[in-house]
């Protein structure tokens, strides 16, 4: 869809099906300046919005935030971490305290900290200092020029979580085939006081995380990091007759 793109130097790679899609969507974490057009925005948003959803409740809400309402945002969280260096409570459980996370789960998120921190980064674990600096750039959205922070109805929690899960992936896969990047946020919820109030949030919905939207800076160290995946395997159990001769995919 290279139509979605505007002009920009240097051109973006776009991808032109599914897999494609799958298979260059990642985490960016540093991206150009580039403005994405509200038009291009929307359509973005339009098709996330065929998503499924639980007797199609579409229980998702995104703000989109650039210019000066992004920047500003920026700061009252910025000021928020200063003040409690982001030790907060969070409005629902989201994930295990540090030392509470159980094996595989603890071993991956080790070797995601490590391929971002130390070998992409090289900000060793005792630089706290470091850590945090990169942590920061969390609330600038890692300078994407569009900031989104999708809620979700807490009517019930549990499938619109799904529900949204399954809209941010597709905006995101969206998002590739306009050669845009993207990187989901939960470091967001973190600071849900601030984002109710900034972006005056009804309590009926939770903060399911943010997302960047932007070209991608291609040269920057941090957009050279690829995580790895388990094979299909690993995750799987197949129930039933196997076809003589038919064997699980490898990867
Ligand atoms: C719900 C969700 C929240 C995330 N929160 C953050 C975040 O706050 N900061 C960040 O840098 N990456 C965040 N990520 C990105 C993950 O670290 C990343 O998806 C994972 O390491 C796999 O790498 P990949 O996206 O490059 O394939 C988040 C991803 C998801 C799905």
């Amino acid at each position: 869809m290279n139509d979605m793109t505007p002009s920009s130097d240097p051109p973006p790679v776009a991808a032109s099906t599914v897999a494609e899609a799958l298979l260059t969507r990642r985490s960016v974490r540093a991206f150009l300046p580039t403005p994405v057009p509200r038009d291009l925005i929307e359509r973005l948003l339009a098709l996330a919005a065929r998503s499924a959803s639980n007797s199609n409740c579409q229980p998702w809400h995104v703000h989109v935030l650039s210019g000066g309402a992004k920047r500003r945002l920026t700061e009252d969280l910025w000021r928020a971490l200063d003040a409690n260096g982001g030790a907060t409570v969070r409005e629902y459980p989201y994930q295990p305290s540090p030392e509470s996370w159980r094996e595989p789960f603890r071993s991956r998120r080790h070797c995601f900290g490590v391929g971002l921190y130390r070998d992409t980064l090289g900000i060793d674990a005792a630089n706290t200092e470091g850590r945090l600096a990169h942590h920061r750039r969390n609330y600038d959205f890692f300078g994407a020029p569009v900031g989104m922070i999708l809620t979700v109805s807490e009517h019930p929690l549990a499938s619109g979580l799904v529900d949204a899960g399954l809209f941010l992936q597709a905006l995101m896969l969206a998002a590739r085939q306009a050669g845009l990047d993207t990187c989901p946020q939960a470091s967001f919820i973190d600071f849900y006081p601030v984002l109710r109030r900034h972006l005056k949030i009804p309590d009926d919905q939770i903060t399911v995380c943010g997302l960047a939207l932007g070209y991608a800076d291609q040269h920057h160290r941090l957009n050279h990091y690829r995580t790895t995946r388990e094979p299909v395997r690993e995750f799987t159990t197949f129930h039933g007759d196997e076809p003589a001769g038919s064997q699980v995919s490898p990867a």
